[in-house]
């Protein structure tokens, strides 16, 4: 069903990430939406819009990080406030989509935790999703409303392309990331290796091979998270015992739980780009660099206003 809206655009931050949403509003040059996004004294949500939504087109900015569950609840809250305030289209903004990893029943008497939040989100009001990197982007088949999926590429291969890596090899840490790194490979013009990881559990990882070249050469070595660390940094240990020189890692969200700081600073990265669809508080590893997708998502919410295409997005992004 088409949704119809006015030519106002209304930025609505959740408590999960307000840094992020204001540098969004700072690249779109206008304000966050005057709201109360709080807490009763008994821990529920307790929201309250001040700005007037009638007819508007409203961009939740919402990353289902940690605590997930808690900043999924507040989204579903905002969704139900905006539908209740006769929003014009709503469109959820989460830059990290939370839950991806459980996409499929791969055992007996487990959830699909990703359909789950699928359903809540087109149920609770969201008219759009517009999100970054999706563990598996098959995701986008759990809805039937449109799901805008970009890329961090373009804003870490703007990095990477600054640091100027002679001759660079493009290394995944598992098999399941083949076709990022190859992404990645192809407009750096550089070869491919692959990481053949093992998962022991759920923090534990084990590496079984390592296929391709990576001797004497600068690695970029390519994932779309980083969790408890122990991928990336195994991956990098591989690397460099396989004769590696310069080695960068390039994540597109860093969740960073668990003993992944410890991991991070143990392994023997040069350089550990990542992006800020995750909210850092707490100690960051010694090579950290971050870099912004603000200009990505302010970029894309003007062209999704606008009926404009997204996918001038997904090679190329420079901020103006
Ligand atoms: C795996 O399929 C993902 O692409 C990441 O490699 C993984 O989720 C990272 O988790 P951790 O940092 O806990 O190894």
């Amino acid at each position: 069903m088409p949704t119809y809206y006015n030519d106002k655009i209304c930025l609505i931050a959740g408590t999960a990430h307000t840094e992020l949403a204001q540098r969004i509003a700072e690249r779109m040059d206008r304000p966050l939406c005057d709201a109360h996004v709080g807490r009763f004294p008994d821990g529920e949500i307790d929201i309250k819009i001040n700005d007037d939504l009638r007819g508007a087109d409203c961009f939740v900015l919402q990353p289902l990080c940690p605590p997930v569950n808690e900043n999924w609840i507040e989204l579903l809250l905002l969704l139900d406030c905006l539908r209740r305030a006769s929003a014009g289209r709503v469109t959820a903004v989460m830059p990290y989509y939370g839950y991806a990893r459980k996409d499929r029943k791969d055992e007996g008497r487990v959830p699909i935790s990703a359909k789950v939040v699928a359903n809540t989100l087109s149920q609770g009001g969201a008219d759009r999703v517009l999100t970054i990197d999706m563990h598996a982007a098959q995701i986008q088949g759990f809805y039937d409303i449109p799901v805008d999926h970009l890329y961090a590429k373009p804003v870490l291969l703007h990095e990477i392309r600054k640091m100027g890596i002679e001759n660079p090899v493009v290394v995944t840490p598992d098999v399941g990331g083949i076709r990022m790194a190859r992404a990645y490979a192809k407009q750096l013009h550089a070869d491919l290796a692959i990481v053949d990881k093992r998962r022991v559990s759920g923090s534990e990882i084990a590496v079984e091979h390592m296929i391709g070249e990576v001797e004497g050469r600068n690695v970029i070595i390519v994932d779309d998270m980083i969790s408890t660390g122990g991928s990336i940094s195994e991956a990098a240990k591989v690397v460099r015992h396989h004769g590696a020189k310069q080695i960068v890692l390039a994540v597109s969200h860093a969740v960073l739980c668990g003993p992944a700081v410890e991991r991070l600073d143990a392994c023997p990265a040069d350089a550990i780009l990542a992006t800020d669809t995750i909210p850092r508080r707490g100690a960051l590893p010694k090579a950290w660099h971050e870099v912004s997708v603000a200009g990505l998502l302010a970029r894309a919410i003007l062209n999704l206003h606008e009926s404009k295409s997204l996918s001038i997005l997904f090679d190329n992004f420079e901020e103006d």
